[in-house]
């Protein structure tokens, strides 16, 4: 019985034989496009029809600047043979002299002294340069490997070195060839059908009455299908809802408020002096842009006056300058707490009256240098109670029920200091798979100096909490670059999912 195949894998097979073809011969035989005949070669093989054998070569190659240091001596030893002509593997020679004597210039300089120093040819050391007498740069290795590159047989270690300066380039190739099998050759022998079939039912073929006469293509049931993925909500995003949702749950209402402020509602109302460390280690980004000129006037008066001269019988305040110019400066926010006190103050919305609950899930940004626990940028789920007579225990008892909603039931609390907070404690939870204590927020209660400005007048418990690090704990992920940012790896995305 003849076999049928599609157009393509037919060309194929008649254009296979027992001698080794690569699909470049094949498509040059056939006349069709290289992928086509790929895909037709491996659709034969799964058959028995066709067999392959991969292999895999590797190509090494000078870059432009390998090439170059292989004709004019790489930098470093360049520079060594400078130094020593010049007398510096006796007694230090000056640094300038020996460059110049070693016609080095430019970026060239520092490439040589970075591998001189690896390579350990000698040392640097208050603008002279020493040159070790026992070596011999005609048996550096890399020196060696740049001339025999191409020919390969250079040890793996100095390769990647090379690579890595970027001299030499490595790329694998894998070539498949292709032969024809004793059941290729039986089902040539029995004939090909060379029909496609019709895939689909169209109008046409209804109207027409066609569809009665035509050969179906029978559907394989059992082929892979290729994986389709859709749109879906990051997965940090969908966190982001869940602590709304539990918020929200838990009777607060949600504030909003912009991502660049003046750094009166950033920091000022927070009672954070001008001139006070704290104030540059938020590190905030500073914008180039005018001053803030919406400020509430009143407000602005008694900041000032609770900055200058304290608040109460006995306050204090810093005595220490306070410009408005500063106030005025516009910031990426560094924590979302100005809009707390956007709120609080009244700015935002009508006077709030306690008891009332309040939260953002928000970015904030940070000048921070990144690591695994630390991005640029990140998400602060913000809050605040106000009511008469608060406690720790009640910013403890809240914390321990937000959190339970997650699964997170071993918090620890640790004092700490921040300006506007007294007493402000820290928020800790456990890694799930490393047993690290994390940090992963920050509370207390305002003090005085931050309400009474605000003309508030019963307690307010407040805290910053970083939803990354939430998801952290939830995800057992190690680094922050996992959940969030452009490192995130694509299958997390696609298959993570947020419960609580
Ligand atoms: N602003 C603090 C931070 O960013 C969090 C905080 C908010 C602490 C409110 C106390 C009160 O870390």
């Amino acid at each position: 019985m003849p076999t049928r195949l599609p157009e393509a894998q037919a060309a194929v097979l008649e254009a296979a034989s027992t001698d080794e073809q690569t699909i470049d011969d094949l498509a040059d035989a056939t006349d069709l496009p290289p992928e086509t005949v790929t895909g037709a070669v491996y659709d034969l093989a799964e058959r028995g029809f066709l067999a392959i054998e991969e292999t895999t070569t590797t190509d090494v190659a000078l870059t432009e600047e390998g090439d170059r240091y292989r004709t004019e001596g790489l930098p470093e030893l360049r520079l060594y043979r400078a130094a020593v002509a010049a007398g510096a593997d006796r007694t230090p020679q000056p640094l300038g002299d020996v460059l110049e004597a070693a016609d080095l210039e430019g970026a060239t300089v520092d490439i040589a002294l970075s591998n001189y120093a690896r390579k350990d040819y000698g040392s640097i050391e208050a603008g002279e340069i020493s040159a070790d007498p026992d070596r011999d740069p005609s048996t550096d290795a890399e020196a060696a490997a740049l001339e025999a590159a191409t020919e390969g047989g250079i040890d793996d270690d100095t390769r990647e070195a090379l690579v890595r300066r970027d001299l030499l380039t490595v790329e694998e190739h894998t070539t498949r060839s292709v032969t024809l099998t004793d059941a290729g050759i039986d089902a040539l022998m029995e004939g090909i059908d060379r029909r496609d079939g019709v895939g689909q039912l169209t109008p046409a073929l209804l109207t027409a009455g066609d569809w009665r006469d035509v050969d179906f293509a029978e559907y394989n049931v059992e082929a892979d299908a290729e994986t389709v993925y859709g749109g879906t909500i990051h997965p940090l995003r969908q966190t982001a809802e869940r602590v709304k949702d539990v918020l929200t749950g838990m009777g607060f209402q949600e504030m909003a408020g912009p991502h660049a402020d003046s750094e009166f509602w950033i920091n000022d109302c927070l009672f954070m002096p001008q001139d006070h460390p704290a104030r540059t280690h938020w590190d905030q980004f500073a914008l180039d842009v005018p001053p803030a000129t919406d400020l509430p006037e009143d407000l602005l008066d008694r900041v000032r006056e609770a900055h200058r001269n304290g608040v109460g019988e006995d306050g204090e305040g810093y005595h220490s300058p306070w410009s408005e110019a500063v106030a005025r400066q516009v910031d990426l926010r560094g924590h979302t707490t100005s809009l707390s006190m956007r709120y609080l103050s009244g700015a935002a919305t009508d006077d709030i009256d306690p008891p009332a609950r309040f939260f953002s899930v928000e970015k904030a940004y940070r000048n921070d240098t990144i690591d695994a626990t630390h991005l640029l940028e990140f998400f602060q789920i913000e809050g605040w109670v106000m009511a008469e007579d608060l406690s720790v225990r009640d910013l403890m008892g809240t914390f321990t029920e937000f959190y339970e909603h997650f699964g997170i039931t071993d918090l620890r609390f640790k004092p700490t200091y921040n300006p506007y907070t007294e007493p402000s404690f820290e928020l800790f939870g456990h890694h799930p798979t490393t047993g690290d204590l994390i940090e992963v927020g920050n509370s207390g209660l305002f003090r005085p100096e931050v309400l009474d400005p605000l003309e508030v007048d019963c307690d307010v418990m407040a805290w910053g909490l970083a939803l990354e690090r939430l998801m952290m704990l939830m995800t057992g992920a190690e680094d922050i670059r996992d959940v969030h940012g452009t490192l995130v790896d694509l299958a997390f995305l696609r298959s993570e999912e947020v419960v609580y």
